[in-house]
């Protein structure tokens, strides 16, 4: 086969540019190697400087010197990960929450100040509230339903809003059109924490979002074997992000950079599946009155609307808000779910239930949860989804 790599770059539809990028097509393998690396020989001293020139001329071009700035490995997940993402690049972290921390750290100094969406994932809550106090830099959280609490938190001294959609565990769906012309017209950088949906459904740089993160370790991955972070920037903040980048050592490994590769060729294919799954399974749950269902799935609420206007699709990740005067029926409703394992992280093949203590919503300003009300969270796997809802069904009969 004599198709040139950089033919597939080409490639119209994404499902089939997944299926043939990664291929290794110097070996003709269907299969790129793992290249690990610390040192990198070159021929001649000569060949050092050279290269070193072209990486100052093409920073995104697969130069390397030194196995920390990555290798063939990285750096082909890399160029999949920007043309799903659309973004002028897409820099690879250990974790997820890793690219949280360098998109942070690329733009915000001490002195500044950011403003974060109420509901972030708690570490991402306990990182901007906490730590970066000490460093001077002071968080204000504004509430997603109410985007006065963000226009009028505004300061000479904003630096970054840093979103995340939908909600961690609560699921609201914001206005992010409305976030980026506000900030556009405050001249404020913004990030979003993109986990849920993926690029596959939603592409924030495309918006206008200067940075968008994705935990690698969840849907790109897909089969919970692996941890991993991608941050897709636009060229306004690419040579703050590749100094931050290169001043922390966030890089991933080239391990890990290859069983994410590996599962991006299906990502298409189970997000797809995800979402079917996960709308049968939402339509069974949207008749019960005993809890309120968290998923775009109710055409009337402006979840829905807000979700509609920017999303292509929805993934497998859900909530139950859920009134019960006894805490242990709610207990007892996830414990007998026999197709749900209980456990953390989301993303992969399987079905996943989750009972939210506090330490998992974080001390939220806007959460508005009621001391009989619970949190519980269902990940949709891949199942037959007859199947996960007759065992919802069962489970069921303990919610008192
Ligand atoms: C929305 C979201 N962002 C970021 C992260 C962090 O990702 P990782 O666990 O890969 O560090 C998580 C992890 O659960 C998450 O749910």
């Amino acid at each position: 086969m004599s198709i040139k790599h950089s033919n597939f770059f080409m490639t119209k539809s994404f499902k089939t540019f997944l299926k043939h990028t990664a291929k290794d097509f110097h070996n003709q393998s269907v299969n790129p190697p793992v290249v690990r690396a610390s040192t990198i020989i070159f021929k001649s001293m000569q060949h050092i400087r050279k290269t070193q020139a072209k990486a100052k001329k093409n920073p995104t071009g697969g130069h390397y010197d030194y196995g920390r700035q990555g290798t063939s490995t990285s750096h082909i997940l890399q160029k999949i990960l920007t043309k799903l993402e659309e973004s002028y690049h897409v820099f690879t972290t250990p974790t997820g929450f890793g690219s949280v921390f360098l998109a942070i750290f690329s733009v915000v100094r001490p002195g500044d100040e950011m403003i974060v969406a109420d509901p972030v994932y708690s570490p991402t809550r306990v990182l901007t509230q906490d730590y970066l106090k000490e460093f001077k830099i002071k968080t204000v959280f504004y509430n997603p339903h109410d985007l006065k609490t963000l226009e009028n938190n505004i300061t000479k001294k904003t630096k970054l809003i840093f979103v995340e959609n939908p909600g961690s565990n609560s699921f609201e769906f914001q206005d992010l059109g409305k976030i980026i012309s506000i900030a556009k017209k405050n001249k404020i950088y913004t990030a979003i924490d993109n986990t849920w949906a993926t690029p596959y459904y939603f592409k924030p740089i495309k918006l206008g979002f200067d940075m968008s993160i994705v935990s690698a370790t969840k849907y790109y991955s897909g089969h919970s074997d692996v941890m991993g972070g991608s941050l897709a920037v636009n060229k306004k903040v690419f040579n703050k992000v590749r100094a931050a980048e290169r001043i922390t050592g966030l890089r991933l490994g080239p391990d890990d950079a290859y069983l994410i590769t590996r599962g991006l060729r299906t990502l298409d294919v189970r997000l797809d599946r995800h979402r079917e799954n996960a709308k049968k399974v939402a339509g069974f749950l949207s008749k019960n009155k005993k809890f309120k269902l968290l998923y775009p799935y109710k055409k009337d609420s402006f979840n829905f609307r807000m979700w509609k206007k920017y999303y292509s699709g929805a993934s497998g990740l859900m909530g139950l808000k859920i009134k019960a005067k006894n805490v242990n029926s709610i207990r007892k409703f996830v414990n007998s779910l026999k197709l749900f394992g209980y456990g953390y992280s989301w993303g992969g093949f399987e079905s996943l239930a989750l009972h939210q203590e506090f330490s998992e919503t974080g001390n939220r300003k806007y959460l508005n949860l009621a001391k009989d009300e619970h949190l519980v969270r269902l990940h949709i796997g891949l199942e037959d989804p007859n199947d996960l809802i007759a065992d919802i069904k069962q489970a069921l009969r303990h919610l008192k």
